[in-house]
């Protein structure tokens, strides 16, 4: 007799094993505060869609021979998204990732097949998978200096584009990076490309937390595709938050198009980069654009936007030089204490430490937080030179531009 999975099969070993799980999450999830990861969700309704074999395998936009899908859903969260990114609906495409990393391998595989003999750049502030999927690209390319606030150094580029005037560039920019959300420039981008008459070059843009932020701002810088963006990736459970991880790889189709093949097997254009994928995560993304509507995530986003500049002004109260870029949710301070870490969950990098402030977070988790910062850092002594701001002696004077 064939078997199914069943709980009554669970040996008592097994079931605590899991339990001990459950509690441990349930203790260190609400301490997690150093990674773009908005708790603040229930997605309960969907549950019973579990109980099916779903899987969105192929081009979401094409239909498929697997039936047992959510294509139809997938579609009305990209339209959505191409109102958010600013697309023009006639030269459009996009699909539900794995997370952001999949949406960046995207966009640097369209800008690859467009421009083989192109020259990758990317500052030394991008997400360390970057460098990652270049290698398995074995695309050419630059890894340029950073100003001190995390947004890429101009004059590098300028200096760098300027040295490889036969290839195209291929622009990785930074919406908001990892570890300061720094937002590198379209327009100082695309003014370098500019002065230098270059017709070729492509401009991919890693929103991964901020892409569901500036939509919802006044006074956004240019990220979209009107300001010149060929393609975009946007993580689904950073600011939207979920149980999966998730992305959007958003792009213009006339490129998507260059790549597509066909296959008999599914009945499927094959433009993704993974076969199957995932047909609950993207059925996640709708419910919560549903659910949270346009006023929701607009004010999500005011909200940690707020949380980020109380975060700041309590740190500063207590003397501790913490800062953020302009439109960043991501609050940067000096490394904290061993202590602090193991309590609390915390990305480190390169001497400093961050907050990112988010839909589910209070002033009362702030404080907390702050509080053990600070007590533990009168007991560490703190290495000066690491200290954003300070003089560092591997970093040579750059702006602090965008820096409140
Ligand atoms: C700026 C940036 N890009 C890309 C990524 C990778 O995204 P994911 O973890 O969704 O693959 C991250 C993750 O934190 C990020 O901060």
């Amino acid at each position: 007799m064939p078997e199914r999975t069943s709980a009554k099969n669970l040996s008592k070993m097994d079931r605590d094993r899991l339990d001990h799980l459950y509690e441990h999450l349930q203790k260190i999830s609400p301490r997690t505060i150093g990674y773009p990861c908005n708790q603040a969700w229930d997605y309960s309704e969907l549950f019973r869609f579990l109980e099916f074999s779903i899987n969105n395998v192929g081009d979401p936009y094409e239909g498929s021979n697997y039936r047992l899908n959510t294509h139809e859903f997938e579609c009305e969260v990209l339209d959505k998204f191409s109102d958010y990114t600013k697309a023009d609906k006639s030269d459009f495409w996009g699909y539900v990732t794995t997370g952001g990393t999949e949406g960046n391998m995207y966009g640097l595989y369209l800008a690859r097949e467009l421009y083989p003999q192109g020259v990758v750049y990317f500052s030394e502030d991008t997400h360390y998978s970057v460098a990652k999927i270049l290698r398995l690209q074995h695309t050419r390319n630059i890894m340029l200096k950073s100003q001190e606030n995390g947004e890429m150094d101009y004059d590098d580029l300028r200096e760098s584009v300027r040295l490889n005037r036969d290839a195209p560039p291929i622009v990785f920019a930074n919406i908001g990076t990892t570890m300061k959300g720094a937002v590198d420039n379209l327009d100082k981008i695309r003014e370098v490309m500019r002065e230098f008459v270059i017709p070729n070059y492509y401009i991919h843009c890693d929103a991964a937390l901020s892409g569901m932020i500036l939509p919802f701002l006044d006074n956004p810088p240019p990220w979209t595709f009107a300001d010149g963006a060929d393609s975009i990736s946007i993580s689904g459970h950073k600011m939207i938050g979920g149980p999966l991880p998730c992305g959007l790889a958003l792009a213009r189709k006339q490129y998507v198009d260059r790549v597509a093949r066909s296959v008999e097997y599914v009945g499927v254009l094959d433009t993704t980069i993974t076969g199957s994928r995932s047909a609950f995560a993207p059925l996640m993304l709708w419910y919560a654009l549903r659910t949270l509507k346009d006023e929701g995530l607009e004010n999500n986003a005011k909200h940690s936007l707020a949380m980020a500049r109380y975060a700041v002004a309590r740190f500063n109260e207590k003397g501790v030089p913490a800062w953020r870029n302009t439109n960043s949710v991501t609050v940067v301070f000096p490394h904290p204490a061993k202590s602090v870490m193991e309590k609390w969950v915390v990305a480190p990098n390169r001497g400093i430490g961050h907050l990112v402030a988010l839909p589910h977070m209070n002033e009362a988790l702030i404080d907390s937080f702050i509080d053990d910062y600070c007590e533990a850092r009168s007991d560490e002594p703190v290495d000066e030179r690491r200290i954003p701001g300070s003089k560092d002696p591997r970093r040579g004077s750059t702006s602090n531009a965008g820096l409140i």
